[in-house]
């Protein structure tokens, strides 16, 4: 009788305060800056992955979000599940194990629990579990940094959810890409103060995948140069110790500039790429008038905001200013009522509607931004810096009896 293998994981997603942005070796993915991150906690934002391998399989089958995705026998997918199936080989001849794997093929199912329209990257959080689970599967006593290789090939961000906490992604410098890797900064209990709120913007229009576009401004762009060879080691360096020393103040200079830079870099290749629209852009006015505030207070910068390839805006704040932030929030961007409720949570069980909490703070220049209509900020999600993979138990397989997606 053939045994059959199978395992579930699932993964967070991470939001970059220090962005990744420019390949100098595009099939091993390896970049021509480090990064650092921020993970998400995943009782909010996930990817969950089945992974099972069973010699009665015909080839290797992957389901995304209960649809079948094609397996491209040169794409990222199959080189991370190949680099997995060497790890395993490996680790077999190292330990002179008896039994080894006939390494059938797999049926692989993932799932994400937020919805692909909240325009939310989905690689970093679904390569990290796939990796997580195999991993799983085949009992590799890898550690995460070893992880992060084989993940950083299916998408360069992924490598840093294989970390909760604060994840630097170190650019490494060995042609092979063997240290390129995710490290962890500081553990998810150092600073769970740390909030995030993500304000999902309407985005109707395709645009520039972060593959394409971060090929487009290495060829192009003469700033980026600037910003790898000057500017991102120092800011890597700041941050860090920043984290360290939960300086938040110094941690939401940093993370506005690198945002800011990012986008700059975006503009500055040839032709130019947006991602932010006139909605990002208003949440940065007020999220700048509100720091200005706090600042004159004596009390330093109390928010930071950060875009990523798309106009969402992700805000890092304390917890004690979060409920001020969604209040100011919705004074502008009126949301529809009824609807996530996470966020009313906060202001406890009789709040029932959002837009009657709208509250702009007492001196704050009320002229900085237009108020828009409902739907510009079509959602509003209150998360938090949260922990790494998860090895979940048999009952929380995507996977039924037959093999195939339940
Ligand atoms: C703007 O990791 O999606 O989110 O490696 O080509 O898959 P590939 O790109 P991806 O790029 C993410 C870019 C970013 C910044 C960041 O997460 O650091």
């Amino acid at each position: 009788m053939s045994t059959i293998y199978q395992a579930t994981a699932s993964a967070p997603v991470n939001i970059a305060v220090i962005k990744y942005w420019g390949k100098r070796d595009t099939k091993l993915i390896l970049p021509t800056n480090s990064s650092l991150s921020v993970t998400l906690d995943q009782d909010h934002l996930r990817s969950t992955t089945t992974s099972r391998a069973d010699p009665s399989f015909e080839r290797d089958q992957l389901w995304l979000n209960g649809k079948e995705d094609e397996i491209k026998a040169v794409g990222r997918l199959a080189t991370c599940i190949s680099e997995m199936k060497r790890l395993r080989k490996e680790y077999e001849i190292k330990t002179q194990m008896n039994q080894r794997y006939s390494f059938p093929q797999f049926h692989i199912a993932s799932y994400n629990n937020f919805p692909t329209a909240a325009g939310l990257a989905s690689s970093a959080s679904g390569f990290a579990a796939l990796v997580a689970s195999l991993a799983q599967l085949y009992t590799l006593p890898a550690s995460p940094s070893t992880l992060s290789l084989i993940a950083r090939q299916g998408s360069g961000s992924a490598c840093r959810s294989l970390f909760g906490g604060f994840v630097a992604w170190q650019m490494g410098s060995d042609p092979s890409g063997n240290d390129s890797l995710a490290v962890q900064v500081a553990p998810q209990e150092h600073w769970p103060q740390m909030h995030a709120l993500i304000c999902v913007v309407s985005d109707d229009k395709k645009g520039t995948s972060s593959t394409s576009g971060m090929q487009r401004t290495v060829e192009t762009s003469p700033l980026l140069q600037h910003r790898i060879k000057y500017v991102v080691p120092e800011r890597m360096e700041k941050i860090s110790k920043a984290i360290l020393e939960r300086d938040f103040d110094t941690f939401a200079k940093i993370t506005m500039a690198d945002s800011n830079q990012f986008h700059a870099v975006a503009l500055d290749t040839e032709p130019p790429i947006f991602y932010m629209n006139d909605v990002s852009r208003a949440i940065i006015a007020l999220i700048v008038e509100y720091n200005r505030l706090s600042v004159e207070a004596g009390k330093g910068y109390k928010a930071a905001y950060t875009y990523d390839a798309g106009p969402n805006a992700v805000i890092y704040a304390l917890e004690e200013n979060i409920k001020e932030i969604v209040q100011l929030i919705v004074s502008y961007f009126p949301q529809r009522s009824g609807e996530f409720k996470d966020v009313l949570g906060l202001f406890g069980a009789s709040s029932t509607d959002l837009n009657a909490l709208a509250k702009i703070p007492e001196g704050f220049n009320g002229a900085v931004a237009k108020n828009f209509e409902v739907g510009a900020v079509k959602g509003l999600i209150h998360t938090r810096v949260g922990d790494g993979p998860r090895k979940l138990g048999g009952e929380e397989s995507l996977l039924a009896e037959n093999g195939l997606p339940k």
